[in-house]
């Protein structure tokens, strides 16, 4: 001990009938040791003032306030199959087909990859209903609308980790992806200084080099990002607070976190449990992209659209937009439409907390949610955000090659 630490204070003798008792205690059983181990963690690394100690509104322990949860949920559990996948997966064009192709027909490894396959699915839908949730709900009034455009970024990067998953797959489709950026350089005029031409695709040397990009993205860059925009949108939500629905009587009742997050637990486990259950079904792998020899399509003259390999739903509108704006307004290059329709996109996102003329404060009943003179221009940017995805889709489905 050294000269500056304080004498510890001598612990106080005990009675007799303290120390009688103490005699007759039964011992520590294995649920005080756990308890007090679950203090001892929750003390050390400080979680009590987020989850026990953190009150919330009882309204909000319902379904719609709850999808923000099982989203997050979602997303780490695509981190983690992710991880798994890294462990096989090589971005070399002339392998990487037949590598997911063999992982398909792999009894642990298809559940693992398809898991991640249609769990991307899932976190579009709970993304799309999220917002819709928090919109209507006009969570993003007075001091939420930078929460609202951390959601933005969030959409935006998981949107971008949908195309570039979808370019790691490396079937015809996945070859679309890179495909439709030589087409966005070349309307520009980049696509020969960066070699990045269609010629370039069907090289697999230089490929390969077009698709280590799409890897780093997808397996780093945009995970760390994802992560980051979580944390800030968590952290947001807790020091702003959570909006109330005002389709329930506020009761003025809060109840801690914990309550919350058996909320969470209790509809991933039904909604990504169903995604499981589907995962144990075999997956075609699509068909072989034109770069390779063995492929249907070698040698083709078309890209994958014009052999009528459209892109998966939550992409498909980009195809549909092209088709739409070549069909509507003679465009050309067709790529015109992926780029203007992510425009529109972003730029009525971005607008919608700036457009609402409701107030600082959320709606608090249906008259005062649905009254188009405070928010009708926030409704027309919801309206214009919807009008390109269903164009698009629609488009896509009707009339797919070109
Ligand atoms: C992509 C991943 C996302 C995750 C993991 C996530 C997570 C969450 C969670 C857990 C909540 C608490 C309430 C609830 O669950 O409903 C919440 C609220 C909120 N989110 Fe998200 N969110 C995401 C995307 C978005 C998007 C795309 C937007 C909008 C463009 C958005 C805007 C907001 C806002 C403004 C709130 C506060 C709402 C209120 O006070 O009622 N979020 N988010």
């Amino acid at each position: 001990m050294t000269d500056t630490q304080p004498a510890a204070p001598k612990a106080p003798a005990r009675s007799d009938e303290q120390a009688g008792q103490a005699a007759n205690a039964a011992p520590p059983t294995g649920a005080d040791w756990r308890h007090a181990f679950r203090d001892r963690v929750k003390d050390q690394l400080g979680v009590r003032g987020m989850i026990s100690e953190y009150l919330i509104p009882v309204e909000t322990n319902t379904f719609w306030y709850s999808l923000g949860g099982v989203l997050g949920i979602a997303l780490v559990l695509e981190i983690v199959t992710g991880m798994l996948l890294a462990l096989r997966y090589v971005p070399d064009a002339g392998r990487a087909y037949g590598i997911t192709k063999t992982l398909l027909n792999e009894g642990g490894w298809s559940v693992v990859l398809n898991f991640h396959y249609w769990t991307a699915y899932v976190i579009f839908a709970l993304v799309m209903v999220h917002m819709m949730r928090v919109f209507f709900s006009g969570g993003y009034r007075g001091a939420k609308k930078g929460l609202w455009q951390i959601g933005v970024a969030l959409a935006g990067t998981v949107f971008l980790l949908s195309i570039t998953g979808e370019t790691l797959h490396w079937d015809e489709r996945g070859l679309a992806v890179p495909w439709h950026m030589s087409e966005i350089l070349g309307a520009v005029g980049l696509d020969k200084t960066l070699h990045y031409t269609h010629e370039d695709l069907l090289n697999v040397p230089k490929a390969t080099n077009l698709l280590v990009p799409y890897y780093a993205m997808h397996v780093a860059i945009l995970p760390i990002l994802l992560l980051a925009l979580i944390a800030m949108h968590y952290y947001l939500i807790k020091v702003k607070g959570i909006s109330l629905p005002f389709w329930h009587k506020p009761s003025g009742r809060r109840a801690p976190f914990s309550t919350h997050i058996r909320e969470w637990t209790i509809y991933s486990t039904i909604i990504l449990g169903a995604i499981l259950v589907v995962s144990f079904f075999h997956r075609a792998a699509g068909p072989e992209p034109q770069l390779l020899p063995t492929s249907e399509f070698y040698g083709s003259e078309e890209g994958p659209g014009g052999l009528g390999v459209v892109p998966t739903f939550p992409i498909s509108w980009t195809h549909g937009m092209n088709r739409f704006v070549t069909i509507a307004f003679g465009m050309d290059p067709d790529i015109w439409g992926t780029v203007i329709g992510m425009v529109l996109i972003t730029v009525a996102l971005v607008a919608v907390p700036y457009l609402d003329r409701g107030g600082p404060y959320e709606p608090r009943n249906w008259n005062e949610a649905l009254s188009l003179q405070r928010r009708g221009w926030a409704y027309l940017a919801i309206v214009v955000f919807w009008a390109v995805l269903i164009v698009g889709s629609v488009t896509n489905l009707i009339t797919p090659i070109g």
